[in-house]
């Protein structure tokens, strides 16, 4: 979209309540700016609290908004008297999806909704977040993929890396957020390197044959200053967050 705006600093994050999203509000509030943050049902404890415990909503910049992406009122409501807009609400589920639809209805005409929505309102910089699992091959496609890529990244990289974008009157198209593009095995491999004491099934090591690893996968958000957080720590903190959760002893 237009020229970045970031001295006007009342943005809408799409998906607040979300495990990104909740990551990106908290930033933003860091940060001095005022915070549109949406979640689906505004009387569910589950989306709203951890929001609402955020230090910096004592100062009242943090407003919290009903959205439904298919209920283009909605989103107008949200987006009218920002700046910018983070918009990383999507349906996300692991479980067995029955109808299409439920997933690809609210992605597709939500994030639609957004771009719209912020086009009629003045928006002057949008940034959208999709995921590498809106191109990974279904299982029976035979078309060739020359360059796919996977690699982990941490959840605050992540968010770091939606403001400097969003800052950096610089940044435009794409921007691909991975620690370093690697295979599974690796992952897989460091993780039972660093717990011993845990049982992790045998991956062979190169589980994408053809996949080139890079540590400068991310290169266009390294040039824009940001230094990931290595595989190493990214699994330190993911198990310890899991042990301190209890989902994991
Ligand atoms: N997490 C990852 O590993 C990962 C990796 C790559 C890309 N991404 C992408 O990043 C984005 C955010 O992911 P996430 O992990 O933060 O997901 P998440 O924790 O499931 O959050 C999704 C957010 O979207 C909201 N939402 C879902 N359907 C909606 C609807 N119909 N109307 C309004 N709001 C709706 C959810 O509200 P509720 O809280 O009410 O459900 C939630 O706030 C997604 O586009 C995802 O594909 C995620």
């Amino acid at each position: 979209m237009a020229s970045k705006h970031i001295g006007d600093k009342t943005v809408c994050v799409t998906g607040g309540s979300g495990f990104i999203g909740a990551w990106i509000v908290r930033l933003l509030l860091d940060r001095g700016y005022t915070v549109h943050a949406t979640v689906k049902n505004l009387y569910d404890e589950n989306e709203t609290k951890h929001l609402q415990d955020l230090e910096e909503h004592k100062s009242q910049r943090l407003r919290l908004f009903q959205i439904d992406l298919l209920d283009y009122d909605s989103i107008v409501k949200t987006i009218t008297g920002v700046t910018g807009v983070f918009h990383l609400a999507s349906p996300c589920t692991v479980d067995k999806v029955h109808d299409p639809e439920e997933v690809l209805g609210p992605a597709i005409k939500g994030t639609n909704n957004v771009l719209v929505a912020a086009k009629e309102l003045g928006v002057k910089c949008v940034v959208i977040t999709s995921s590498i699992s809106a191109i990974v091959p279904k299982g029976g496609c035979t078309e060739t993929y020359e360059d796919f890529f996977m690699g982990s990244v941490h959840v605050k990289d992540v968010a770091l890396a939606h403001l400097l974008v969003y800052e950096n009157p610089s940044a435009t198209g794409r921007h691909l957020c991975v620690e370093a593009i690697s295979h599974y095995g690796d992952f897989a491999a460091k993780v039972a390197e660093l717990y011993p004491e845990h049982q992790f099934p045998s991956i062979p090591r190169d589980t994408q044959p053809g996949l080139l690893r890079s540590k400068e996968g991310a290169k266009k958000l390294m040039d824009l200053g940001l230094q990931f957080t290595s595989m190493e720590q990214i699994i330190k903190d993911s198990v310890e967050s899991l042990k301190g959760k209890g989902f994991l002893s």
